[in-house]
């Protein structure tokens, strides 16, 4: 999942968020899932309440989510009660080190409902993510197994 203004990236300030674009980004995303034999979909948008409902209604249909929720990581109590509301293990993801830019970036509203959180690597963030998201789903499984 991506919110807002990601939908322009490669466009949008290259010299920080680098010159791939979102398609680009999920295209990589979908092959490298289903080399490890996952599925991906993506949704981007610019809107809080579509990003919240999708989050909302994940249990049952997805098994994780990899979000990158842009400025809103820094604004959004209602997704990170969204977050918070479900099972449904996030891992949040930035292609910028926001904790080296400015002041009111240094705040994040929904790291503390994720898994997990990785910034600074450009597009390998996303790649990163998958790659956690996968393990921990896999030792979650591992444990349910054992259990039975
Ligand atoms: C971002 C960082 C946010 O601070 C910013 O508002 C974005 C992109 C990133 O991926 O580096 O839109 O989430």
């Amino acid at each position: 999942m991506n919110g807002p203004n990601l939908g322009r990236l490669g466009r949008r300030q290259p010299h920080i968020y680098g010159t791939d674009t979102l398609e680009d980004i999920v295209r990589r995303l979908k092959a490298q899932a289903a080399a490890l034999g996952a599925r991906v979909d993506a949704l981007q948008s610019d809107e809080e309440g579509i990003l919240v409902s999708r989050i909302i209604g994940s249990p049952g249909t997805y098994d994780g989510i990899i979000f990158n929720p842009g400025a809103y990581t820094h604004t959004s109590v209602a997704l990170r009660d969204a977050l918070q509301a479900v099972p449904v293990p996030c891992v949040e993801v930035h292609l910028s080190n926001t904790a080296a830019r400015e002041d009111f970036r240094q705040i994040s509203l929904t790291t503390a409902a994720c898994r997990g959180q990785i910034m600074g690597f450009g597009v390998l963030s996303y790649e990163l993510a998958l790659k956690g998201l996968l393990e921990l789903l896999s030792s979650v499984q591992v444990r349910k197994q054992r259990k039975r």
